[in-house]
């Protein structure tokens, strides 16, 4: 099966930044939206971006049309009927989703595959809102789409695999890096990083650090692209609460319980940069933020950096994820400039277990103690 229709429900943040991976891929793209405003924000966002490459040199205005004219946006379902795959990236509610998945079921062709963008839900219970449950897939991009060059593939036990090999096919024609993995909350990345950025907060509600020591301390101590509460707001913070809620439902580790501090945001409506406000005000340009404390910023970066890589350790040694699958969803999803097992080897396993050791026992969390031998 070779695509050429590809549908998008959703065009939120991820939604329309899958509308432009696929179109500037050349592919015929149908974005649908709940709503007038919703389709208009979706189409704005589209635009926008496209001309922030133009203005930047990196796409002229006739490659910039071009790609534009390969979308049609609209409300409707139906207007996906004859797509060979649509994706859906709608908020992270699963009963949203299954709905969403019962509508598309009856609406695209029998052959469409269908997939799912979700961070966290599990794809067979969507999956299982069809008829097609095959033919369903996850298929998790990263923020910002048109940017991060990772994909998780996810398939369940019901996936045919050969649905699963035209979505790798699919995937790789679209320059992307894939990981191929089974169906478990939060899968590679999102597991890891959900949980790092769920510390960052638990830090911040102790009064030990305040944001900007935790987002400089991680720009500046390992080189992060933006600190953990910049990153809550770009990813939006209901949407990180929603699967943190996932991962702990799963784990039951005090660890994964949402922050309060990011609970009481959300609910207060400050959900990040889509809603001009959440642990920084958008209102005005965003500044990089700087903290000149440095003892503070040493212990916070070592404490986050000393967790994250024991849960990478963890998650390789269950067998759910390759050392280089771990590794590359860290560098091309999250545009960290080190995977985990390569800074593990630069500083020593046994240092870093020892850090584990120290931190477990400083802090009377039994989860971050290293693994057994
Ligand atoms: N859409 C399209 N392109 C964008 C973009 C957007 N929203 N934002 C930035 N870009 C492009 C810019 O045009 C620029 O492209 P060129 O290099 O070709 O010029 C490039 O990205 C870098 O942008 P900037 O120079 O403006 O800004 P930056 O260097 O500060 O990078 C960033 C911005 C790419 C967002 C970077 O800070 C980063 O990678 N941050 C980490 C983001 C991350 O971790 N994402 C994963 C979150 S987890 C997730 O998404 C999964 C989930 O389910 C929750």
């Amino acid at each position: 099966m070779s695509f050429s229709k590809v549908g998008v429900v959703g065009l939120g943040i991820m939604g329309a930044g899958i509308v432009e991976v696929f179109a500037r891929a050349g592919y015929e793209v149908t974005g649908v939206a709940e709503s007038i405003p919703a389709v208009d924000a979706g189409q704005a966002n589209l635009a926008k971006s496209l001309s922030r490459a133009v203005s930047k040199g990196k796409l002229s205005q006739e490659e910039s049309d071009a790609i534009t004219a390969r979308v049609i946006f609209g409300s409707e379902f139906k207007l996906l009927a004859e797509c060979d795959l649509v994706i859906e990236a709608a908020p992270e509610i699963l009963s949203l989703k299954t709905e969403i998945f019962s509508q598309l079921d009856s609406v695209v062709k029998p052959s469409g595959i269908l997939a799912t963008n979700t961070s966290s839900l599990s794809v067979t219970e969507i999956a299982h809102a069809t008829k097609r449950p095959a033919q369903v897939i996850g298929m998790h991009f990263f923020n910002p789409a048109p940017v991060q060059k990772f994909v998780e593939v996810i398939s369940t036990s019901e996936s045919d695999p050969k649905t699963v090999a035209q979505i790798v096919e699919l995937g790789n024609s679209l320059g992307k890096h894939l990981a191929q993995i089974s169906d478990q909350p939060g899968f590679i990345v999102n597991k890891l990083l959900l949980r790092y950025l769920n510390h960052a907060v638990q830090i911040l509600d102790s009064g030990q650090a305040s944001r900007e020591q935790l987002d400089s301390a991680m720009r500046e101590l390992s080189n992060y692209p933006m600190g953990p509460c910049e990153l809550l707001d770009l990813i939006g913070i209901d949407t990180c609460v929603e699967i943190l809620k996932t991962i702990y439902a799963d784990t039951g580790l005090e660890i994964d319980q949402p922050a309060t501090g990011m609970v009481q945001l959300v609910k207060a409506g400050n959900t990040g940069r889509k809603s001009g406000s959440g642990f920084y005000d958008y209102a005005d340009a965003h500044q990089v933020p700087t903290d000149a404390n440095d003892e503070i910023k040493t212990q916070v970066h070592n404490d986050l950096l000393i967790a994250y890589l024991g849960d990478c350790i963890a998650m390789e040694a269950t067998g759910y994820a390759t050392k280089a699958d771990i590794d590359s969803g860290m560098k091309l999803g999250c545009g960290l400039p080190e995977g985990p097992f390569e800074v593990i080897s630069r500083l020593g396993l046994a240092k870093v277990r020892v850090a584990q050791a120290e931190l477990a026992t400083r802090t009377g969390v039994v989860a971050y103690q290293p693994l057994a031998l």
